[in-house]
């Protein structure tokens, strides 16, 4: 008899940047459907069906940094700043571990002071002891998203307990990324933070910002390149939308509608290229539509993070501007959301982590 087919886990695809380039712009309707199609394939060979829900808390507003397109930039003065103090944080990682998510996401402005890293290394071992049962033996998975720090607090917040690290490198070019920063945020100094979370073991996820002033489709190959040549096991990538405080505001880029197309895009190529890493659907997607990040889904994503920061300050974390600030805590809107999900023809992963499989093919 014919052995079973197991399905091949591919090295990453060869293509050209050439190649990606041409798949990225596209513009025929039947082409992009045809491309989408693929990259859902693509998902299903390599991910499965299950969706995972990562659970977002965008903990703190304050930022030392100055990034030009960024809304809670650090010298925008109208930003209303904030903190959630550690026991709201709590309750709300609890509200997702009681919901079944399996993890959470803690973002934040990036802050370097021993205050700062202390408050997070104590909130992530609180969330590990405190979020451990019988179901999620190892407590919900922890995945860290403040930017750039030195390799000791990485390693601090690892044994801490955070075992994923997102940290956009915004572009591998780095031209573009010293237009969109202050000449005091360096490319080099990101790359060196990328490595250093992979060599602490960390779980890494990169991504850029699609669209932004001055990126040209040809960027936008090059970074599918750069996540396939660093390894990367995470892509968090969404359309650029201007900030009206940020100084790249002034700078025109393509209409809304061209943007979605490219970040959906860019989703279905990196999942075509990549295959077996996460990928997540992200808030950005729903800001130039209703159900953009469904359409990410649908385009090769694999994971989608509700926003699960308290009413009271998911208003004041605007990266930028419209950024939908729905509670998203809402049964009624939770229920909704499994159901499009479901209609997908995809299931809602329960109590695990889903890491990348990636990283299990990459040891
Ligand atoms: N448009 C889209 N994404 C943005 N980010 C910051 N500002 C903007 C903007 N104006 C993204 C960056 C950062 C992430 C937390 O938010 O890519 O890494």
């Amino acid at each position: 008899s014919t052995p079973i087919q197991m399905p091949d886990i591919n090295p990453p695809s060869a293509l050209s940047a050439g190649q990606i380039q041409s798949m990225l712009e596209l513009t025929d309707g039947d082409e992009i459907d045809a491309l989408s199609r693929e990259a859902r394939w693509m998902t299903l060979l390599h991910c499965g069906r299950t969706v995972y829900f990562r659970g977002i808390i965008e903990f703190s507003n304050i930022c030392d940094c100055d990034c030009r397109y960024c809304g809670i930039r650090r010298s925008n003065g109208d930003a209303a700043r904030y903190q959630l103090a550690k026991g709201e944080i709590l309750r709300q990682a609890r509200w997702c571990a009681d919901r079944g998510f399996g993890s959470v996401i803690l973002q934040s402005g990036e802050r370097r002071d021993a205050c700062f890293v202390d408050f997070v290394t104590d909130v992530v071992r609180s969330i590990k002891r405190e979020t451990r049962s019988a179901i999620l033996p190892d407590g919900l998975g922890i995945t860290l998203c403040v930017g750039e720090q030195s390799r000791e607090t990485y390693g601090r917040f690892f044994d801490a307990g955070a075992h994923r690290y997102l940290l956009r490198i915004e572009t591998s070019s780095p031209r573009l990324f010293r237009r969109w920063h202050p000449a005091r945020q360096t490319f080099d100094s990101r790359l060196r933070c990328l490595d250093h979370l992979r060599s602490l073991g960390y779980q890494v996820g990169s991504g850029v910002m699609i669209g932004a002033p001055w990126q040209t489709t040809a960027d936008l190959a090059a970074d599918v390149a750069f996540f396939r040549d660093m390894d990367i096991d995470m892509i968090g990538m969404g359309p650029y939308i201007p900030h009206h405080a940020a100084p790249l505001a002034a700078v025109g880029v393509d209409a809304p509608a061209v943007r979605l197309r490219r970040a959906l895009l860019a989703i279905a190529v990196v999942r075509l290229v990549l295959k077996d890493v996460n990928i997540a659907a992200t808030t950005a997607l729903q800001t130039l539509a209703p159900l953009g990040r469904e359409k990410g889904l649908a385009s090769g994503a694999n994971v989608i993070m509700p926003q699960v920061t308290p009413a009271s300050c998911r208003k004041n974390y605007t990266l930028y501007d419209d950024k939908p600030c729905g509670d998203e805590t809402d049964p009624g809107f939770q229920k909704a959301l499994e159901s499009r999900i479901r209609g997908m023809g995809r299931t809602v992963g329960r109590h695990q982590w889903g890491d990348s499989p990636h990283v299990f093919h990459r040891q």
